[in-house]
């Protein structure tokens, strides 16, 4: 395929975006969309996911969804069904973060953290895989990873824990889904800026930490659309297993 506009096109396919209600998670949904794909969006707070649906118009539906929750997983994959038929693109998107040093951190911090980060991500990657398989239906799997599953984030050790996980989990199904034409990937970005941090990064530290990253500023959403279509679209056919690392050069800093 050599027409550059069509091998980034989804038309015809239906994706899953979880954390579909948040900052990252409703742009991956609008970019998916706007490339032609039927887009379930998915998450607890279906206000928010009801606001999208209405902007979005035609081609989305919101599904309730706790990640946390195997039987939640399954209605979800259901309605979606219902709804626009087999999922073959799934983003792993939904995340949770505790902020404390590790020896504050507690059993119930810990549990939450990798409950949302990893085994929901299992959990929603394995239910949309089989599905797949049932099919016959080829389709890309993206986890939203982060720079800190391969470097270290002060105060975060559940969350760093759960991404390297993450990105590993990313290339065992990788390596068993490929018989399957089922491809899935790891999307590491670097500090996004988003309504939820922008207090923090315009305060000195947030400063200091921007700083710190190679090209002097924070992610944009929008520097994820590129990648996220590559991963989802046939340009990245030949793609499986990878680390897609966006972040402006923050994790190749000097030591
Ligand atoms: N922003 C950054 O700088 C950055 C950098 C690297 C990686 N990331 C990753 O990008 C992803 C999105 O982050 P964000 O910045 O957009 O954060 P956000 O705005 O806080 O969004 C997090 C999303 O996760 C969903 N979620 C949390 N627990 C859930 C559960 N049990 N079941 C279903 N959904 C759940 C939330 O939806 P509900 O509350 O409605 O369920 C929300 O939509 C995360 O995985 C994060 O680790 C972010």
């Amino acid at each position: 395929m050599t027409d550059t506009a069509q091998i980034f096109s989804l038309s015809g396919a239906v994706a899953l975006v979880t954390g579909a209600s948040g900052a990252l998670g409703s742009h991956f949904a609008r970019v998916l969309h706007a490339a032609g794909a039927r887009v379930v969006l998915a998450a607890r707070r279906t206000d928010a996911l009801a606001a999208l649906a209405a902007e979005l118009g035609g081609r989305a539906a919101a599904v309730p969804l706790d990640v946390t929750s195997a039987e939640a997983v399954t209605r979800a994959f259901d309605a979606a069904e219902s709804a626009f038929g087999v999922c073959d693109v799934i983003v792993n998107n939904a995340g949770v973060a505790v902020t404390r040093p590790v020896l504050q951190q507690t059993e119930a911090d810990w549990d939450g953290v990798l409950d949302v980060n990893l085994r929901g991500c299992f959990l929603v990657a394995t239910e949309g895989a089989r599905r797949m398989v049932a099919a016959r239906k080829p389709g890309s799997i993206i986890n939203i990873a982060s720079i800190g599953g391969l470097r270290i984030l002060s105060g975060v050790a559940g969350y760093t824990a759960s991404k390297a996980g993450l990105i590993q989990l990313t290339r065992q199904m990788a390596v068993e889904l490929a018989r399957h034409s089922i491809r899935v990937n790891a999307l590491c970005p670097g500090y996004v800026e988003t309504p939820i941090n922008a207090e923090f990064f315009a305060s000195e530290a947030g400063q200091a930490v921007v700083k710190r990253v190679p090209q002097r500023r924070l992610g944009r959403p929008e520097d994820l659309t590129g990648p996220l279509l590559l991963l989802a679209s046939p340009a990245g056919a030949h793609m499986t297993g990878a680390t897609l690392v966006v972040d402006g050069g923050h994790s190749v800093n000097p030591l």
